[in-house]
């Protein structure tokens, strides 16, 4: 094997972080948050962290610092790079190709991909990966979600033994293992991929080709966002037929919890809320839900102010319970609550949260549409939080809920059961005081008995109080999780140093 340049002892580490959005430049879902803060916690640890995500439309930062023609399969073009600095010295490189990114979402119209989406994030990859081998080799590849699931695998094929790239060994992240990455078959020459590939221990997927799949296998390491996450897909319940996949890789699985950016999300500094406030003074709280209220064209009498104010902001798909809620919807109105969703998603959960408000305009208020700056304000001026989750492999509002003394109220899955305890059974684990109220069953029973157990517990301030704090004082940051990322970069290294 070549001996790789760039990787020798004693250079400063380095990672090169590929994913398809990454706060401040993009966002659709939690991806985004993690992408946006996660260089900057491995820069802190020391490492050089490179993120590398395209330059969608409307993103106007950076600076050209290179240009040079690409090719994947029968397409060449001229890619340009743009570099922006994020926080502590990490950096991301956009992407630059107006023909595969200057649309009008990363994605697709709707709930439709676009088709040429296989090119789109293949050329994202290639990119990345051509980019480092004229700069230098980082020491480890961390590619995110079924977009860059590509990137374990040109390592493993197109770069095996490339002068500067083999031997790079790589670490794959599932943030949602119900995205696949499918296309037909017939990509695989389009993206420089042999035939052999389409066999049942590479990309294949009854007949088709997940780019998923390719991530998960070809990764020295693989990693989840939560460690009970990690545990679910291995199951049929939570795998999207994924599980046979993932167990085949479970020596090398590992759930790490997200973090949360600590400084984007701090009642105490948050300029979206109309006051600060904080575990030891709360009261700012009171004028962010009056300004929520008022927002949402809801009373803003005392009335309403008393009564508790359920929050939900969220993609508008199954995934986060919206058919449970659904199942539910006679019962809201009749509950001693007012209700603010903000969100945009399926066509029927819109029409549905719609017809809901324009039903009760004093008790439910509906936003459709993406809007960060309601997004804080709806977390800092509700009392709680509401994630009835059908899976959530981390889920990130409820963190930033308990941050702003805002209760959870979630489903015990993935992300959501590793960072609520609930009201009930966390009294006997000692000294862990409860953050909120969780539910197991997915039945619109259990979701209306949790809802009960929230509202009779707001009813009692001190045991509120204490859950508020609790809350507040848990510590998400990055910190831990980044430490535990290096670990994982580590174990990829050294796997590789071994030959394996
Ligand atoms: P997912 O990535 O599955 O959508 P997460 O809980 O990890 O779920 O992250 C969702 C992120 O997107 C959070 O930061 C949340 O505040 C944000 N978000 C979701 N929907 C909206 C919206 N309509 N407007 C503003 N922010 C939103
Ligand atoms: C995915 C998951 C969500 C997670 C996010 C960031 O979008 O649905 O649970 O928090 O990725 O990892």
């Amino acid at each position: 094997m070549p001996k790789p340049r760039g990787r020798s002892a004693g250079r400063r580490r380095s990672v090169l972080i590929i994913g398809s959005e990454a706060q401040p430049f993009a966002k659709t879902g939690g991806l985004a948050d993690v992408l946006g803060a996660l260089p900057p916690a491995l820069a802190r640890l020391g490492w050089d962290a490179t993120l590398v995500l395209p330059k969608y439309r409307g993103v106007s930062s950076g600076t050209r610092t290179d240009t040079f023609p690409l090719t994947v399969g029968a397409w060449t073009r001229d890619v340009g790079f743009f570099e922006a600095p994020l926080d502590d010295g990490a950096r991301a490189l956009l992407v630059d190709c107006p023909e595969l990114y200057e649309r009008d979402a990363p994605y697709g119209h709707g709930n439709i991909d676009y088709p040429d989406n296989p090119r789109r994030f293949a050329v994202l990859v290639r990119a990345a990966l051509e980019h480092a081998a004229r700069h230098g080799a980082p020491s480890v590849v961390h590619a995110h979600d079924w977009q860059a699931g590509l990137a374990p695998v040109y390592l493993r094929s197109l770069y095996a033994a490339h002068p500067v790239l083999a031997g790079t060994p790589s670490v794959f992240t599932i943030h949602n293992i119900a995205y696949q990455g499918l296309c037909e078959a017939d990509w695989l020459p389009r993206l420089d991929l042999g035939w052999d590939q389409l066999a049942i221990d590479r990309l294949e997927y009854w007949g088709r080709v997940s780019l998923l799949k390719g991530g998960i296998n070809d990764a020295d390491m693989v990693t989840t966002v939560s460690r009970r996450y990690a545990e679910e897909i291995q199951t049929p319940e939570f795998g999207f037929g994924f599980d046979g996949i993932i167990q085949r890789r479970r020596a090398d699985l590992a759930g790490i919890l997200n973090g949360i950016d600590v400084q984007e999300w701090d009642p105490e500094h948050d300029h979206f809320l109309p006051a600060p406030f904080s575990a030891a003074d709360l009261s700012g709280k009171a004028a962010a839900k009056a300004a929520v209220l008022a927002r949402y064209g809801l009373p803003t009498g005392a009335a309403t102010l008393a009564r508790p104010l359920v929050g939900m902001v969220s993609r508008m798909v199954d995934q986060k319970g919206f058919d449970l809620i659904a199942a539910v919807a006679d019962n809201l109105p009749r509950l001693d609550a007012t209700f603010v969703v903000l969100g945009e998603g399926e066509d029927r959960y819109q029409r549905l949260w719609r017809t809901l408000a324009a039903a009760h305009p004093d008790r439910i208020g509906a936003r459709i549409g993406f809007d960060e700056s309601l997004a804080h304000l709806i977390e800092g001026g509700a009392d709680m939080f509401l994630m009835p989750s059908r899976f959530e492999p981390c889920g990130l509002n409820q963190m930033y809920s308990q941050r702003y003394g805002t209760v959870p109220v979630v489903r015990a899955v993935g992300g959501l059961a590793d960072t609520v305890r609930d009201a009930a059974s966390s009294k006997a684990v000692k000294g862990r005081r409860a953050t909120g109220v969780v539910f197991d069953a997915y039945t619109p029973e259990a979701l209306l008995g949790a809802l009960a157990r929230a509202l009779d517990l707001f009813g009692q301030p001190r045991k509120w109080r204490a859950m508020q704090r609790a809350g507040m004082q848990e510590d998400f940051s990055w910190h831990r999780s980044a430490q535990e990322y290096v670990k994982i970069y580590d174990r990829a290294i050294k796997k590789r140093l071994k030959g394996a």
